[in-house]
């Protein structure tokens, strides 16, 4: 399931966001892609361990802690730290890849990549082309989103950045194992979660929305691994 997630970064927090960037070292965004994905890869990255990438994930990691959205549509379990890039107007871009399934935190344990996000941080008026293009089950999905805004979507697809043209495109992109390993049955809980939330606000007590509470919850404990 590819969910949109508007206003993820608020304005304070994207003006923040984008004069960090303006202070990171850069370096070839090959370096965290593995062997299929490198020879398709042609950005910038954030080096990860600077100051300023260091402050970048902090902001990111503290909107996304707040946001139900992505909770439910996601389940967290371990969100590995936010990377940053930039595709500049020269035709830079990302090929067709799939994400790797399992990465090493910082820690050095692994993660399973179940769900993959991108939060876009420059304004689509700011460059050309750039739009992620994402294969879902229901079709071909192209995304140019507002700043600020996020996209989720299983690391499983294949995936592209188009070339930027003009401008540059900036954005942040990391991965997140989530406590359901199943995107059918995460998007069942999303689902059922987001009738709950409607059927609350008209009538919080009633004794079908505390059975069908009852049976998000029963259905996370028997999916979910924590
Ligand atoms: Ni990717």
């Amino acid at each position: 399931m590819l969910l949109e997630i508007a206003d993820l970064l608020n304005t304070d927090e994207l003006r923040r966001v984008r004069a960090l960037l303006g202070e990171g070292e850069w370096v070839d965004g090959r370096e965290t892609a593995g062997v299929q994905a490198a020879r398709v890869k042609y950005n910038e990255q954030l080096a990860p361990r600077c100051a300023a990438a260091r402050a970048l994930q902090e902001i990111v990691l503290a909107a996304l802690g707040r946001h139900a959205g992505f909770f439910s549509a996601v389940l967290p379990k371990r969100v590995l730290p936010p990377f940053f890039n930039r595709y500049r107007g020269d035709g830079s871009h990302y090929g067709n890849h799939v994400d790797q399934a399992v990465r090493f935190a910082p820690d050095g344990t692994r993660v399973r990549c179940d769900v993959s996000c991108t939060v876009f941080l420059s304004d689509p008026a700011e460059y050309d082309g750039g739009e992620l293009v994402v294969e879902t089950d229901t079709g071909t999905r192209r995304l140019k989103l507002p700043a600020g805004a996020a996209v989720v979507y299983p690391s499983g697809s294949v995936h592209r950045v188009e070339p930027v043209t003009r401008g540059a495109r900036l954005a942040s992109f990391f991965w997140i194992e989530s406590m359901v390993r199943s995107p059918e049955q995460r998007r069942l809980l999303h689902d059922l979660d987001r009738t709950l939330i409607a059927l609350r606000e008209r009538d919080p007590a009633s004794p079908e929305s505390v059975a069908l509470t009852g049976t998000y919850h029963n259905l996370l404990r028997m999916w979910a691994d924590t």
